[in-house]
């Protein structure tokens, strides 16, 4: 008998007590599974119930003659999801979707769903509204579960990324004094009698902390008012932002870079399976990290082919534009990079104990907001876009999908103008009318999943900009003193966890990457 695999439980049971996910080491064996039955099928004198177990589900078969009167009745008499303790022998199967099946030698019931109260999502189709009212169940389908996997690996390897790469974690608070971006969706609460609120972005309490450790990040949950209902927005979701000293916005969009191929390799190499549950098509994630971009002589982007119903034009459009290269940085950010001394510390630390990425690879896109709105005016003239982006607007979901639908990789947009974008960014010395920002929009029309900044480090323009975004300047004096004492250049972004597993996903709704999704209309369960 081979040795079960670590993640078995040892049980005073015999046969040992397997997982489906470790049944590959116990082909031929008898064992014993823990889980609930998820479906049932019969023919005649073949019973063919599946399982499940949480680390994945597997068909069993229970031949009236092979096993005794009274296993046969149990197995008979099973209600979706009632929970089993299972014994049987496992026989590799190429054509079952788990590779295995269980030949089933005995069955002991824990609980049996009555049938007069049947569980009530059954493998027949449901609305997403009855499918969330019911989400505390909704969970147990398999393709849900995946994605819930998915998730927490996603999670995990945004830690490890910092963790590995000298980033210190500095949890910043939840209930916060002031706004961070922008007053229109902060969640107000009564702190003993003064106002209070849900913090949106730990960004202001990792810049104190940046200030002090020098490469920091925070992550946790982040609480937005959102009266819309989009697919992309949640109430309350989870945010991780790095934050570092003496780094500028190229240094940050080489950061976010390597950290997104860090993410995507990790899910790659971990969860194929689960991925193939969702129904994703894995090569559009390869294509992501694919270490050279697959066009053969020029340096420029990646174009889908009309093939895959781009209009050809927008190659034609991009060869025009040589900025918008994965080599190649903007000519702009070139220059604020040696105006400014040249601070991208993740090429300069590389030398540093425990900081590892090396030099980024530069294999994302990245654009000019003033590039993107050429490319959406050309689209919009071409019939692609129902409404003109109207220069000077921040991008919507419309543009944001469109951009993004055009590259294979990630595709970053940087110095949107400063109007429309948060009090705290740094003016582009180059034309103070634009932020020195950016935008992460991920491919496939996913849109934005990262938004980042170099923040302002003058005191003087600080205070002003609080002013004129009608913040209150008391509130804001502790995060004035970072500009009061040895105020440096830094900037840092934040990666929404739920956009991020959409995308990775191939989700079309960010309410199913969340185990319990709040959103304008939904606080149960
Ligand atoms: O672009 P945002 O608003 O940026 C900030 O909050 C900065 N303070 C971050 C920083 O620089 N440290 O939000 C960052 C990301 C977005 O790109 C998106 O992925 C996610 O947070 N996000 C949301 N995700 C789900 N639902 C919402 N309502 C979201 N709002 C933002
Ligand atoms: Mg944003």
């Amino acid at each position: 008998m081979s040795n079960p695999p670590q993640s078995d439980t040892k049980s005073v049971t015999n046969p040992p007590v397997a997982t489906i996910a470790s049944l590959a080491a116990h082909v031929g064996d008898t064992v014993t599974l823990r889980g609930w039955l998820y479906n049932i099928r019969s023919s005649g004198k073949l019973l063919f119930p599946s399982f499940r177990d949480g680390t994945g589900t597997i068909q069993g078969i229970v031949p009236k003659a092979a096993v005794s009167e009274e296993v046969f009745d149990r197995v008979k008499s099973l209600t979706q999801e009632s929970s089993v303790i299972v014994t049987g022998k496992v026989r590799a199967d190429a054509r079952a979707p788990s590779g295995f099946e269980l030949d089933v030698e005995d069955l002991q019931i824990v609980h049996l769903v009555p049938t007069d109260a049947p569980y009530p999502i059954t493998p027949k189709e449901h609305g997403t509204d009855f499918l969330m009212e019911h989400r505390h169940l909704w969970v147990r389908t398999p393709r849900q579960s995946s994605i819930l996997r998915i998730r927490a690996t996603i999670m995990r390897a945004a830690q490890d990324y910092f963790d590995t790469n000298g980033f210190v974690r500095t949890d910043p608070p939840i209930l916060t004094p002031a706004a961070c971006e922008g007053t229109s969706t902060l969640f107000e609460l009564d702190y003993f009698g003064d106002p209070a609120f849900l913090t949106q972005s730990g960004q202001l309490y990792v810049e104190a902390t940046a200030l002090a450790l020098g490469k920091v990040y925070s992550f946790g949950p982040t609480f937005r008012a959102e009266k819309s209902k989009t697919r992309r927005h949640l109430t309350e979701f989870w945010m991780i932002e790095p934050e570092v000293a003496f780094m500028d916005l190229d240094g940050d969009m080489d950061l976010a870079e390597a950290f997104l191929i860090h993410i995507v390799t990790t899910v790659l190499a971990n969860h194929r399976a689960d991925l193939t549950v969702i129904g994703r098509d894995i090569a559009k994630l390869e294509a992501v990290i694919a270490p050279t971009a697959p066009t053969t002589s020029t340096n420029e982007v990646v174009i889908l082919s009309e093939a895959n119903g781009v209009p050809g034009q927008l190659a034609g459009w991009a060869r025009k534009n040589p900025r918008i290269s994965p080599g190649a940085p903007s000519i702009a950010s070139s220059a604020i990079s040696e105006g400014a001394g040249g601070f991208s510390p993740l090429n300069k630390s590389a030398t540093e104990p425990g900081f590892s990425p090396g030099p980024p690879a530069r294999l994302f896109p990245r654009m000019s907001y003033d590039e993107a709105h050429q490319m959406l005016e050309a689209a919009f003239a071409a019939g692609h876009l129902e409404a003109p982006h109207i220069y000077g607007d921040d991008l919507g979901s419309p543009d944001e999908t469109y951009i993004s639908s055009q590259f294979d990789r990630p595709v970053m947009i940087h110095r949107y103008p400063a109007a429309s974008k948060a009090f705290y960014m740094q003016p582009d010395p180059l034309d103070p009318t634009k932020a020195l920002c950016v935008d992460v929009l991920a491919p496939e029309g996913y849109g934005e999943i990262i938004g980042g900044s170099q923040r302002v480090d003058s005191y003087d323009l600080l205070r002003a900009r609080i002013l004129e975004h009608n913040l209150p300047l008391e509130a804001f004096q502790w995060y004035l003193d970072l500009r009061r004492y040895g105020s440096v250049p830094h900037s840092g972004f934040g990666m929404g966890i739920e956009r991020a597993v959409a995308w990775i996903c191939g989700l079309d709704h960010v309410r199913e990457t969340i185990p319990f999704a709040r959103t304008l209309n939904r606080i149960y369960p």
